[in-house]
């Protein structure tokens, strides 16, 4: 059994063994890919258990999709309040009980912490999708694959964070996991001084987590853009890249998204 609670779980070359798998899975090329795809039922009889005690779209969505198309079956807690924890349940006893009915849990916090407090009296393994503005390794991997699906590397680049570094969890695993791989990475605090980049990540102000203000990419801040980079954003977004960006070139937040499903499943994969 093995927990994935922070991206530091993970060596480089199981990061990019799962990066092998994933870009099977997505292609459908390889002989991998045929071995476990063309067997839709790889993970038949095995339950994944979706706990969710923040909202989400994206994280809960792409692991079921993952296991559904893995042969799979998914139990959905995607709201606690119709759980027993509305009943005052703690974490302790939820994650033990989710352990006898799932083979796997995938757990969603509003507190920092809450992922490990659950690794460590869970028989089954936990994921953590996001513990308050601690970590969110899962989508550090996606976000990790999508540089490198676009540059063939993740070496050598230079990334800047834009927007709530403080309460980002998606930018503190991220940036973890920058500094194992040799990239370059700057912060700004003013979006009209954008450094030349490859990799502009943007995320929203995290207004539940008491941040304040806003800011909005405008027409001249993506005209001083490189014309080969991109523009990542983990999503929900809300002012900060308005619609009209999305069919721009570097616009890579619905990559972002597709790429999820296939490291999901290719993580799903290697629990077997
Ligand atoms: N990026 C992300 O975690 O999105 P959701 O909150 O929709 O899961």
């Amino acid at each position: 059994m093995r927990h994935l609670i922070t991206i530091d779980d993970l060596s480089d070359v199981e990061i990019q063994n799962l990066f092998y798998v994933t870009r099977s899975l997505k292609s459908g090329e390889t002989e991998y890919y045929s071995r476990v795809l063309n067997d839709s039922s790889y993970l038949r009889n095995k339950i994944l258990a979706n706990l969710f005690y923040e909202p989400s779209t994206r994280t809960s969505s792409s692991f079921a999709a993952a296991m559904h198309r893995l042969g799979g079956n998914v139990i959905s807690i995607n709201d606690v309040n119709y759980s027993s924890v509305a009943k005052g349940e703690n974490l302790q006893d939820t994650i033990r009980t989710m352990g006898y009915y799932s083979d796997i849990i995938v757990l969603r916090s509003q507190n920092e912490g809450d992922a490990k407090l659950a690794a460590e009296v869970s028989e089954v393994p936990i994921i953590n999708a996001g513990d308050g503005k601690g970590e969110h390794p899962t989508q550090t991997l996606l976000d990790l694959y999508t540089i490198q699906e676009k540059f063939k590397t993740i070496e050598n680049l230079t990334v800047t964070f834009v927007g709530d570094v403080v309460n980002g969890r998606t930018v503190h695993s991220l940036s973890k996991a920058l500094k194992r791989c040799n990239l370059n990475y700057c912060e700004t605090y003013d979006i009209d001084k954008l450094p030349p980049s490859d990799v502009y990540y943007l995320t929203r102000v995290q207004r539940e987590r008491g941040s304040k203000g806003s800011y909005e990419l405008t027409r001249d801040h993506v005209a001083e853009m490189p014309d080969n980079c991109i523009v990542m954003h983990p999503f929900p977004r809300n002012e900060e890249i308005p619609q009209w960006f999305d069919s721009d070139p570097r616009a890579s937040y619905f990559r972002q998204m597709e790429n999820g499903l296939y490291i999901r499943m290719g993580i799903l994969v290697s629990y077997k």
